[in-house]
């Protein structure tokens, strides 16, 4: 595994890439299915870190995950012999929190460390713990697990207060086990979702969306099934966002288009080029390229279909070379703009602020009580030339950011911790060298 990359910034990049599937599709597909004794194969799916993580939960606890190919894993719950998933888990990923619903479901009970995942924030889980009260479970909580009960997972109407991505996938896993009809209200609406309803209706539960309301039949029988992961759109965005800083022209190859949309109205607002081709196999290849200088442009992230919050870093380093001033407003996490010190040390005039909202409860994804520190919102003066730097990444989006500045900057950064990318993307250095460029690995 590498350590650091260390990068001689200035090339453009050029060529054609290929990307993987979602990772935060990949790993949650693994968990459900131990849901069945049957085998499951997942096809397009990532092999980084946080996936390999979820694979270790698996094994640890007595079922099997098998790589059949460079993207193709099989995974098996037979097997699966013990609820508890081991402490060393806790700091890694948010994975462990997923493993309620298959735990609960074949023991009655579950015990699980706290999740840790990106430094971007406080993320609370209370949303998911009080839809798992609504399915009948019993909680328990203590500083860094947490013990969860059941005499039998009943089926419920469900509102979610707030949007919440992995909330609705855990309470979709549970309740695809669960006897009856659950319905979920105020779900969410990210492509990962439709992932996973598509495995489990593969699988033999009955889940049918209308918006943001899923209802779901579920099954104690669920079968064996093969799935194909979705195209990860925090891949196409960073390879978009390398093209246009580093004065390029890239080709990420077989792309979702709808998955896309908001990004690529963006693009065309600040006057970068993008065009599609034909890719694979009835899928799309994505062109982005600049056209003539990037013009400024305010955004807010959002839940899906918005602008996505993973890729509001990117956008900075973009805006670092927009004609002007641009300005950033975070709705999804209280906390991510940690990456901007560094950019500042890179010679990007970069502002933090907190613009004024009428009604903040509703505006902000996050909990109202975690608000009362720190800033939503950047504004970015350009254009900037930046230079390289020495940088130890803390967190997987932060850290692809910083690689694309110092793809940007003139002069050679060096950045080290890369394994926090790595949980992110796979043979990130590799494709970046076929794209040319300079980058070492060590
Ligand atoms: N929240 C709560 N309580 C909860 C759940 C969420 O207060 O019980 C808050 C969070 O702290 C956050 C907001 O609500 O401020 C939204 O959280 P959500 O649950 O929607 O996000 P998530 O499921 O934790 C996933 C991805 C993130 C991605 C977001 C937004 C996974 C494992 N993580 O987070 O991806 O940024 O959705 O789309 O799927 C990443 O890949 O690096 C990453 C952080």
């Amino acid at each position: 595994m590498a350590v650091k990359y260390i990068i001689d910034g200035g090339q453009k990049l050029e060529g054609e890439v290929d990307i993987t599937g979602a990772k935060n599709a990949t790993w949650k597909l693994m968990v459900a299915a131990t849901l069945t004794d049957e085998e499951v194969t997942i096809t397009n799916a990532a092999r980084v870190l946080d996936v390999d993580i979820a694979a270790e939960i698996i094994t640890s606890l007595g079922g099997t995950v098998t790589w059949v190919g460079k993207n193709t894993v099989k995974v098996c719950g037979k097997g699966i012999n013990s609820y508890v998933v081991d402490e060393k888990f806790a700091a890694a990923s948010r994975a462990s929190l997923l493993f309620l619903g298959p735990l609960l479901y074949r023991f009655g009970k579950a015990d699980i460390p706290l999740p840790g995942g990106d430094r971007i924030g406080h993320r609370p889980i209370d949303r998911h713990i009080e839809a798992f009260q609504a399915l009948g479970v019993f909680f328990n909580k203590t500083d860094n697990r947490v013990t969860a009960s059941t005499k039998g997972l009943k089926e419920a109407l469900y509102k979610f207060s707030k949007n919440t991505h992995t909330g609705t996938e855990n309470i979709l896993i549970a309740a695809s086990v669960t006897a009856g009809q659950t319905i979920i209200q105020n779900a969410a609406l990210e492509p990962e979702v439709d992932n996973l309803i598509l495995l489990l209706n593969k699988m033999g539960s009955k889940i049918v969306r209308a918006g943001r309301t899923i209802e779901i039949q579920g099954s104690d029988n669920l079968k064996g099934a093969e799935v194909e992961v979705i195209a990860d759109r925090n891949q196409v965005v960073t390879f978009a966002c390398a093209a246009l800083v580093t004065n390029g022209s890239i080709v990420v190859k077989n792309v979702i288009e709808t998955h896309l949309t908001a990004f690529l109205e963006k693009l065309t607002v600040i006057g970068a080029g993008w065009d599609w081709l034909d890719g694979d196999n009835g899928k799309k290849h994505l062109k982005i390229y600049l056209k003539s200088g990037l013009k400024p442009l305010d955004i807010e992230t959002e839940v899906y279909p918005g602008f996505m919050s993973d890729w509001q870093a990117l956008w900075a380093v973009v805006m670092t070379q927009a004609q002007g001033d641009s300005i950033i407003h975070e709705r999804i996490f209280e906390n991510r703009f940690a990456y901007t010190e560094i950019l500042k040390k890179m010679g990007a005039k970069i502002e933090l602020f907190n613009p004024k909202v009428s009604n903040p409860d509703q505006f902000y994804n996050f909990n109202s009580e975690d608000i009362k520190t720190g800033y939503r919102a950047v504004r970015i003066s350009g254009p900037t030339q930046l230079h390289g730097i020495d940088y130890e990444v803390d967190d997987l989006r932060a850290g692809a950011t910083i690689v694309l500045a110092a793809l940007a900057a003139s002069g050679v950064s060096t950045i080290t911790g890369v394994d926090q990318i790595e949980r992110g993307y796979q043979d990130f250095e590799t494709k970046l060298e076929l794209l040319g460029a300079r980058i070492r690995v060590e």
